[in-house]
């Protein structure tokens, strides 16, 4: 298996090897006497840190990123004032994009202080063009820029960058590679991530992530498989399987498989407990996948199933492809079949065009179907899609004062929902110490509600029968019984 490789056996004097992993892994290896010497001189080992900026997808990519920096001896750290700092990058929003610019101008000062300070950029951002034209005219402290594509590259552009003066840029347009058995460092020892598709087709008309991301890819069952049996030998019991639109999973595979038969197939594994996944398109949600959930004992009692508007009109317009009778009449099947299930959204308000009459439509899809929690977002319009272009951009003021109706309605919709477990008894999966009450651990329910019960860091990890005595708005606690 590549991941234990010791990379001292390595030749790095050896021709380089043109087939991935063994490629990064040579790499690897490389950067690993790099880190020796820098040690020898230092007198400490190089100090790196990781900043996660986006959503699942990107938290695993940083996992990634990670396990690599650690295999070549860097000692990690939560502080940017480190001698690696890279930033993951997102960009579904603009004020996510701000915020790097801000952060930069921060490291900056960090890198005159300490001359051995390499700075690097990649994630999603790094694959807009302007981007990286703003980053090479006005931001020439940054080391390396890579995209989402080649992140799998990252040991080699690492070296590059070690051995290089200049800034190291490589952003590929597309790629149709997905390298698997490279080096992974989790940030929880029971819960992973496990990609199962990378990529987007689906093209909704306010969002960038498929230009990005790039188009869709299946990883094999096998692998996905063959992943999740070593993180559950190596202590996992907790999985979220993570896609863009996890309901077309399997469709380019030269085996074609559905979601549902890969739901079946992770079930069968032995000693793993929990499964999640995310995200849910409504238009791809099968009878089938509803099935397989209600009959499911490991599958989650929570469903993501984002709705971003609930006026027909303003889903064509988004490019959704599914109205509003129909998304609740989907989740209305789904609540039926699964009683117990958890169901939460996505929803954007301001989106071009949107009428006063099209945000009641909304308002009413959350009345009717009563989400657990909701995430809500303003519109923000994103250069070259198809919606940056369209007429009707709605007002701030007229946007804000509609968020703030959406939110106090989804909040309390949210709270009264909660009320309905009270009393019940539910497997609690520890998670962490509580940060505000001492003597107390936080973990989740399966249907993903937070719960805070009495307990002390032996429990993290564990799962612990509970009752959960009361409810406080979007947290319980609980006892164990
Ligand atoms: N693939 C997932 C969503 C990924 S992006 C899905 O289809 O559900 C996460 C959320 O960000 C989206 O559900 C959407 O609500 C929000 N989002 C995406 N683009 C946005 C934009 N331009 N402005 C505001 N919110 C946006
Ligand atoms: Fe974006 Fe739509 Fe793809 Fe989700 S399904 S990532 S919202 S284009
Ligand atoms: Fe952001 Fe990229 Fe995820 S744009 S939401 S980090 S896929």
């Amino acid at each position: 298996m590549y991941s234990e490789i010791n990379l001292d056996k390595i030749d790095t004097a050896s021709a380089l090897p043109a087939e991935e992993p063994a490629r990064q892994y040579y790499f690897m290896a490389k950067c690993r006497e790099w880190v020796r010497d820098f040690e020898q001189k230092n007198g400490h080992l190089p100090r790196a840190c990781v900043v996660n900026m986006g959503c699942q997808m990107n938290a695993r990519d940083s996992e990634k990123l990670r396990g690599i920096l650690r295999k070549i001896g860097y000692a990690e750290t939560d502080s940017e004032e480190a001698d690696f700092v890279i930033y993951n990058t997102c960009t579904v929003r603009e004020n996510a994009n701000l915020k790097v610019y801000g952060r930069l101008g921060v490291l900056h000062g960090y890198k005159k202080k300490n001359p051995h300070m390499k700075i690097a950029l990649c994630g999603c951002m790094m694959q807009e063009p302007s981007v990286v034209e703003k980053l090479k005219k006005s931001y020439r402290f940054v080391d390396l820029i890579f995209g989402t594509h080649n992140i799998f590259r990252f040991a080699e552009l690492l070296f590059t960058a070690f051995l290089s003066d200049r800034i190291v840029i490589d952003i590929w347009k597309e790629t149709d590679q997905i390298v698997e058995d490279l080096p992974v460092e989790r940030k929880y020892p029971f819960k992973s991530g496990v990609n199962i598709m990378f990529g987007c087709n689906n093209f909704c008309s306010y969002c960038i992530v498929p230009y990005v991301r790039g188009r869709e890819r299946s990883r094999e069952a096998k692998d996905i498989l063959q992943e999740i049996e070593r993180l559950v030998k190596d202590g996992v019991s907790e999985i979220m399987l993570l896609g863009q639109n996890v309901n077309s999973y399997g469709k380019n595979l030269s085996d074609p498989m559905t979601f549902a038969q890969l739901l079946q197939e992770v079930e069968k594994i032995e000693g793993l407990e929990r499964i999640r996944f995310m995200t849910s398109h409504p238009k791809d949600l099968s009878e089938e996948l509803i099935q397989v959930m209600a009959g499911s004992r490991k599958i989650c009692r929570h469903l993501h199933l984002p709705l971003q508007s609930g006026s027909t009109g303003i889903l064509k317009a988004m490019n959704r492809r599914y109205t509003k009778e129909q998304y609740v009449e989907l989740a209305g099947k789904i609540k039926k079949a699964i009683p117990d299930i958890a169901l939460t959204t996505d929803i954007i308000v301001g989106f071009p065009g949107e009428t006063e009459e099209d945000f009641q439509e909304t308002l009413d899809v959350v009345r009717t179907v009563r989400y657990d929690s909701a995430f809500t977002f303003i519109y923000s319009r994103r250069t070259g899609t198809p919606a940056a272009a369209m007429e009707d951009q709605v007002p701030e003021d007229v946007v804000k004062n509609r968020f703030d109706r959406l939110l106090k309605e989804v909040q309390d919709i949210s709270r009264e929902m909660a009320e309905r477990f009270t009393g019940t008894q539910q497997t609690v999966l520890v998670e962490e110490p509580n940060r505000q009450m001492d003597g107390y651990v936080t973990g989740r329910l399966s249907n993903n509600h937070v719960v805070h019960l009495p307990g002390d860091a032996s429990l993290i990890g564990k799962f612990v029968n509970i009752r959960l005595e009361e409810c406080r708005g979007f947290y319980y606690m609980g006892r164990p019984v």
